[in-house]
């Protein structure tokens, strides 16, 4: 009875943890997976990579590069639209770059290298 007793209290507290920890976990997601943060095999690849997945406040994306070979110019609809720079937010260039995303919205990064925004190296994210 008593060793019941223990076992239902372990159970309970396991899934308390398992509670606790999916609503408290940030997830760090490594954009591109393994293709990292370069140039795509085809034009909406970075839009693909999104779509099955959710991107929270207190989540972090990790672009993956080495330094001179990419950047991620963080910018507004505007600029992500045509690929140009009028308005930065950020541009991050030292290589495999982190942004947590701090609070809900639209986020729109791309490589300001060459013309990698126009082949498709840009990344729009919404932040629920
Ligand atoms: C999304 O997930 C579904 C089910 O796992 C899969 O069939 C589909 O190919 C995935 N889409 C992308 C773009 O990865
Ligand atoms: C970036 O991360 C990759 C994979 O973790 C690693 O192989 C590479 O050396 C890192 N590059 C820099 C510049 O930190």
């Amino acid at each position: 009875m008593a060793e019941k007793m223990h076992l239902s209290i372990l159970i309970f507290t396991m899934i308390g943890c398992i509670v606790f920890v999916s609503v408290n976990s940030a997830t760090t997601h490594i954009v591109g997976d393994n293709l990292g943060w370069s140039t795509p095999p085809y034009h909406g690849f970075f839009d693909d990579w999104t779509k099955n997945r959710t991107f929270s406040v207190g989540d972090t994306l990790l672009f993956n590069y080495n330094p001179g070979m990419s950047t991620v110019v963080q910018v507004y609809k505007d600029d992500y639209d045509h690929c140009t720079i009028k308005d930065t937010i950020y541009t991050y260039f030292r290589g495999n770059s982190s942004v947590t995303l701090d609070k809900p919205g639209d986020y729109y990064f791309f490589c300001s290298v060459g013309k990698r925004c126009e082949t498709g190296q840009k990344l729009w994210v919404k932040v629920q």
